[in-house]
């Protein structure tokens, strides 16, 4: 592994003119070790999530000396990357994947028991633990990590790294519920069985209110937007009192509010049936 890390750090710092000789093979090991998720974006450590940088590098090194390539099939004209196919799943990988219209990109992890309902489509880099639900209308993004058991539903964006250019991926841990048509963007941890009411959307700067603990979170450049473990976060708004102008039409803007943390309530609101995984 460390040989891939320095050859990719070295070729991402040389001049990009021309493809050198061993990108090719550097890089192939390189998806492999993605798609079988040996190699992830972002893992966690035990205490914190430690971000590889040098693994947005490598997916970069893809698209600088990839080849465009014709992959149009009968009546369907597709034209991309050489070095970012489609991922071949095979049943062995023990992914379901519901007929129509969903995509895999080489450079992503599906971990046994994930189900896909189309439309749904997994970016390079992205990273789907185990009996992870991932809805129809859903974006994994490029990098992003999603742990165990969580439920994407349907219409869900979750951000990548790749443009515009982020630093560091979407992370969502075990057990989270995340509600139809939520958006999750720029670095942004979920913890642990935390739930996002639909429609909630969390970026670097939306502010969030937590009611119980009478905090306000922010993320800024060292330190992302966390939401706590168990938290319940709802889509809310906030009247914009720095600007007269604002003031004096009564405008909001959009914020996220920590309604409570997960009771009883919440459990039965948020119950995933077993026998559809
Ligand atoms: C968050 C959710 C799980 C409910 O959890 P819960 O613990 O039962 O929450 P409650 O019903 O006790 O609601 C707590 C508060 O949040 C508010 N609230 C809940 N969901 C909200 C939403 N989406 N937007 C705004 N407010 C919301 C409730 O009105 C309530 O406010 P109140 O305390 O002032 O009355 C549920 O609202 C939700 O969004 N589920 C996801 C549905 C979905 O997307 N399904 C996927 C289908 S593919």
């Amino acid at each position: 592994m460390e040989q891939i890390q320095h050859t990719i750090e070295t070729l991402f710092s040389a001049s990009p003119e021309q493809t050198p000789e061993n990108f090719r093979p550097i890089f192939n090991e390189f998806i492999k070790h993605l798609n079988t998720g040996r190699i992830r974006a972002a893992e966690f450590d035990g205490e914190k999530w430690q971000v590889h940088h040098w693994v947005k590098k490598g997916i970069l090194l893809g698209f600088r000396y990839g080849q465009m390539t014709d992959y149009s099939g009968d009546r369907f004209p597709f034209f991309d990357k050489d070095s970012y196919p489609l991922q071949t799943i095979t049943i062995h990988q023990k992914v379901r994947i519901v007929p129509g219209g969903s995509s895999i990109r080489s450079g992503a992890f599906l971990a046994p028991g994930v189900v896909i309902m189309p439309p749904a489509y997994i970016n390079v880099g992205g990273y789907v633990d185990s009996d992870t639900m991932i809805d129809s209308h859903v974006l994994v993004g490029s990098c992003a990590q999603i742990g165990k058991r969580v439920h994407l539903s349907a219409g869900v964006q979750i951000g990548g790294v790749l443009e515009p250019i982020g630093a560091r991926p979407v992370i969502i841990e075990d057990d989270v519920m995340v509600g139809g048509n939520c958006g999750i963007f720029e670095g942004v941890i979920v913890r642990r069985r935390a739930v996002l009411a639909a429609g909630t959307i969390l970026t670097a700067s939306i502010p969030v209110y937590d009611l119980t603990r009478q905090q306000i979170l922010k993320g800024n450049k060292e330190q992302p937007l966390e939401i706590p473990e168990n938290a319940v976060v709802i889509p809310g708004s906030r009247p914009l009192e720095k600007s007269a102008f604002a003031r004096r039409y009564g405008l909001h803007g959009y914020c996220a509010i920590i309604v409570k943390y997960r009771d009883s309530r919440t459990e039965t609101a948020t119950a995933l049936e077993d026998s559809l995984r």
